[in-house]
């Protein structure tokens, strides 16, 4: 615009500089060489003539020059233009602009494949209201606060239910769109389809929860075998005694005093069977918030659990504790225990020497360290490194899934935010020298 007007200002004024300067200085000339009016007439007619084609040259010249420049910066204009179009249309993501009233103006074919429309001249000109989208209503709103406020909305997630009434899940940016001086004509857009991403993450979600699941069922299972472990004695005791009582009476050498003895005695067995059911109850109860807990206390419930299987199996568990306080997950830190200690009772299977286990809790700064170590021989270098992973196991499918320690390395990292981690090492207890596993874990205070 302001070359324009400068360039017409600068042929007129050329024009008006040359005609003054031709006028004085071509009529002072003639003035001077001639004095009888006849030539001075001549000369006068071929002096117009002469200012006509120089002035006309002049006028030639510059206005070819002018247009020359015009048409080189139209024809840069136009490849800009091509070259912006081009890019638009080849972004590989949705691009959309629309007017003050919310009428699309402009979109590329990626924005059109997005909402299903075959023809751009289906889209131009249009409004949501007019595409029908069930969402129109939050768009036109979005449109309306980013016009107003001149402030972009950036990076968010929402659906657009296209033709077919198939939804989309996107993620969008809208931003105001400026003219030259700074004014809000309308609001420019991009929006990328991740349907297909989320549709992924959701899956992986679901499997991970089917993982969850399974290892719950895992431990479940561990657990039931623990009680049947611990129902086996009560439940002979308490089939013992009635036989017994029974026996008596067919004999005929029943006394009062010996059935009420065995009667006392079945109830405080079947007491004890009642009461570890609840010990088991509550261990499956999934804890959804955290509460306050001593860790003596987890320590004492852990080992009531597996009490039975660690009798059987003659493994004395030798504590060095400290008693500390923690708002933690209750359950999900017995599981831990659990599928750590069963770890190490499995691996006694093959050992005929004293089996030990020790449990080290201490408070160092503000993390509580656990430290859970048998002497059971260790685990292998080329097996160490795999132990986290899910489905990794050296056991028979019977004896194991492989989801035990996973299923501890998701709940510390992920639910209780701390670190597991594991060694062999090689150490001396009561003067004899032993190569175990050991097992650390670290949870914030
Ligand atoms: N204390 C240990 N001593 C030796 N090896 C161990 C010990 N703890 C774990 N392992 C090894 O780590 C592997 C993985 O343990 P993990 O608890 O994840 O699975 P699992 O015990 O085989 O099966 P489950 O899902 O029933 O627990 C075991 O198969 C075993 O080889
Ligand atoms: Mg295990």
């Amino acid at each position: 615009m302001k070359t324009k007007t400068s360039s017409y200002i600068k042929i007129t004024s050329v024009y008006f500089l040359f005609g003054v300067l031709w006028i004085y200085f071509s009529d002072a000339a003639i003035n001077l060489v001639v004095s009888d009016l006849e030539t001075l007439k001549f000369l006068q007619t071929i002096k117009g003539w002469l200012f006509i084609c120089i002035s006309s040259l002049i006028l030639f010249f510059f206005s070819k020059q002018q247009f020359e420049k015009i048409q080189n910066e139209t024809d840069q204009l136009a490849k800009t233009k091509d070259l912006l179009e081009t890019i638009i249309e080849n972004a590989p993501i949705s691009v959309f602009w629309k007017d003050l009233n919310g009428a699309y103006i402009g979109a590329n074919s990626k924005f059109l494949e997005l909402i299903n429309l075959q023809n751009r001249k289906d889209l131009i000109g249009k409004k949501d209201s007019d595409l029908n989208f069930p969402e129109k209503e939050e768009f036109v709103n979005d449109d309306k606060l980013i016009i107003e406020t001149k402030k972009a909305k950036l990076n968010y997630i929402e659906k657009v239910t296209v033709k077919n009434n198939i939804v989309k899940i996107v993620n969008t940016s809208k931003v105001p769109l400026l003219n030259f001086e700074g004014n809000v004509i309308g609001i420019l857009a991009i929006t990328q389809d991740i349907t297909e991403h989320t549709e992924n993450l959701n899956l992986l979600k679901e499997q991970e929860q089917l993982l969850i699941q399974q290892s719950r069922l895992a431990s479940m299972g561990e657990m039931i075998a623990n009680i049947a472990h611990q129902w086996r004695q009560p439940l002979s005791i308490i089939s013992t005694l009635a036989t017994g009582i029974k026996l008596e009476r067919e004999l005929g050498i029943s006394n009062d005093e010996n059935e009420n003895e065995s009667l006392d005695m079945i109830n405080q067995n079947t007491q004890y069977l009642s009461k570890t059911i609840d010990d088991f109850k509550n261990f499956f109860k999934k804890s959804n918030y955290t509460n306050t807990i001593y860790t003596d206390d987890l320590l004492a419930r852990t080992l009531k659990l597996i009490s039975s299987r660690l009798k059987d199996n003659n493994i004395e568990i030798i504590l060095n504790n400290e008693n500390v306080e923690i708002d933690t997950y209750e359950n999900e830190l017995i599981q831990i225990y659990i599928n750590i200690l069963n770890n190490s009772i499995d691996a006694f299977m093959e050992v005929n020497y004293n089996k030990y286990i020790f449990i080290e809790t201490k408070k160092v700064n503000s993390h509580l360290i656990i430290e859970i170590k048998d002497n059971a021989g260790g685990i292998a270098d080329d097996v160490i490194g795999k132990v986290f992973e899910p489905y990794f196991s050296t056991k028979d499918e019977k004896n194991g899934t492989g989801l035990g320690l996973y299923m501890c390395n998701e709940i510390v990292t992920k639910h209780l935010k701390g670190t597991i981690s594991v060694q062999t090492v090689i150490f001396d207890y009561l003067e004899k020298n032993y190569t175990g596993a050991s097992f650390k874990i670290t949870l914030q205070l």
